[in-house]
Formats: structure tokens, sequence, C-alpha cells
């Protein structure tokens, strides 16, 4: 394994090797407290986070890391454009920032949500390639414009530990919500499990397809019911409109997951999750529900993706 960076789950190259030994640091998480003596991960935040900023904090420190955390909108505001004159509201640029951040830190890890307004600019990552083109460090992902590797791996770890048979069925199903919610979770989980032995399908409203880039020859189903048949692991998730980007177009409540429609597959829902909206309390409340167990595993997906990039410092 040769991780130089994880913006995309595309930077592992060894997904079942990877995945066993984030189990093995779940069992002695403090195995290689060495490794990161005297290195220091930065924590860039553009947008809100629980679960990945402690987490990730977590996996830093297991591995003996120092971690300093910074909420951008609390710092000078940072410009992208190249040759702007930058008498508006932005203070610093990118080039700069990156830079300077660089001589901090041994790594840098990133949160930036899209805007939902500009699906070319969200595409284009603006971001995250920013500070892959102008940091002089590596560069960790913890969600951007149309990713969450993290939250992937997580969730490959988590249907690893428990599932019951070679070839899982597992359904991603879309779930209504007020708010226009990214693509990230979604485009992630499929990616992730497009290569994981699994027998993948994604159940949605009509209209609500994916990138088709991403979904490539994964099975759709506009019916939930026959989706869910004999599912495994049902993954629950809202995504807004992608073809008419970022609007939401269908809020049915039909399509909130249930006990009944569950029946024995284990519920994924990689939090913050709505209740009675999403999902209802029956569910998460339930036994089959292991949201818990995957937020545990974030820690161990941000620990092995450090240590492997630790390493090759
Ligand atoms: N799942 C996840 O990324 O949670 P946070 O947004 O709380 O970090």
């Amino acid at each position: 394994m040769n991780m130089k960076k994880y913006t995309n789950i595309t930077d592992v190259s060894n997904l079942q090797e990877i995945i066993k030994e984030a189990i093995l640091l779940k069992m002695n998480p403090y195995e290689f407290q060495d490794l990161g003596k005297n290195k220091t991960l930065v924590m860039l935040f553009f947008n809100a986070s629980l679960r990945t900023r402690l987490s990730t904090e977590k996996a830093a420190k297991n591995l003996g890391m120092n971690v300093m955390i910074l909420n951008v909108n609390d710092a000078w505001n940072l410009e992208f454009e190249d040759g702007t004159i930058m008498n508006a509201n932005t203070s610093e640029h990118i080039k700069e920032a990156a830079q300077v951040i660089s001589q901090y830190a041994d790594v840098i890890a990133v949160r930036a949500f899209p805007s939902l307004t500009d699906k070319k600019l969200d595409e284009s990552e603006r971001i995250m390639s920013s500070f892959i083109k102008y940091a002089s460090v590596p560069i960790v992902n913890m969600e951007s414009a149309t990713a969450h590797p993290l939250q992937a791996l997580a969730d490959a770890i988590t249907i690893s530990e428990l599932a019951e048979k070679a070839k899982p069925k597992v359904v991603l199903s879309w779930a209504p919500h007020p708010k226009a919610l990214p693509q990230a979770v979604a485009n992630s989980f499929v990616e992730m499990m497009q290569n994981m032995d699994v027998d993948l399908s994604i159940t949605h409203p009509e209209g609500y397809e994916l990138n088709q880039a991403i979904t490539k020859n994964t099975s759709i189903h506009y019916n939930q019911e026959e989706a869910l048949k004999d599912a495994d692991f049902v993954y629950v998730k809202n995504w807004s409109n992608y073809k008419d980007y970022g609007k939401v177009l269908n809020q049915d409540e039909n399509w909130m997951m249930t006990k009944a429609k569950l029946g024995k597959a284990k519920f994924m829902h990689c939090l913050p999750v709505r209740r009675n909206l999403v999902v209802e309390d029956a569910v998460l409340d339930g036994e089959n529900s292991v949201v818990i167990q995957q937020a545990n595993n974030r820690t161990f997906s941000a620990q092995i993706v450090l240590k492997q990039i630790l390493e090759n410092l």
C-alpha cells in the first residue's frame, strides 16, 4: 500500500487488506502510538461536524499525532479564483493559505460541502483540488462536494464485520428530507460497494438518479419494496436531486424506512439522521440498527488512512 493522500476511494489500492488492517487496529488501537510522534494533523472545517471531527481527532491521537483544528469560517475568507482582483469579501488566497498551513502540518484534512447551486463548480471539487494543488503535505477528505470516502470506508468495515454470507445483498435506499442534502455519502458508498463482493442495488423515486458516471451499471429500482426483498443490509440516505441540481422535488413520506420494510436486514445510516422522517424510531431503536457501530468505525477508517499516510511520509 502506498497511500499519499485520501481524497477519493480510488486512493485505496487494496481494499480487502485495508479493511482487515482496520479491524485489527480496532482490537489494538494504540499499537502504533509512536508512528505519529512529533507529527501534526491539521483539520480544516468549512462546515459542521460531530462524528468526523471527533473520530478523526481520536484516530490521530491513537497514532500519537498532535492535532490542530480550525473552523475556517472563523479565519480569513479564502479566495480560490486565479487572477482575481481581491477587492471584495476574500482576504487571503488559497495559494498562500495552503502553503502556510503545510508548514504547521504533516497531514491536512479538509471538510468542504458543495454549494448545491452550481453543479459545475461542485463537480470541480474546487476547495479539495486547491488544497491538493497548493499544499505540500498529504490531504485527507473529511467530506467534500461529491465524496465522503472516510464514511464509505467505515461503512465497508461495518459490512465486513457483520456479513453472514459471502456475498450479502446491500441496498441503498433514498429517504425524504426537507433540506437539500449533498450526494457525497451516497456517491462514495456506491463506489465503495462496487469494489466489495456484495450484490448492490439502489432504490429511489424516479428522477432521483445519482451521477451515472458513479452508478455505472449498478441496478436501480423505483419500487422500494421490491428492491428491499431479501436485503441483508439497507443503507438509508437522502440526497437532493442531481439532475435538477440541488432541488428538493420529492418529500414523499412513503419512502421513510420502517421496521416492516426493513425486515431482517441490518439498518445503516451515516448519521446525523432525522427520526420519523428518514427512519422511524422502531428501526433506530431496534436490534437491527448498526448505526452506532458504524459511527464507531469512523475512528478506525480514519486511523488506517492516517497510518498508511504516516508510513509514506
Ligand atoms: N457521518 C458524518 O460525517 O457525520 P458528521 O457530519 O457529524 O461528521
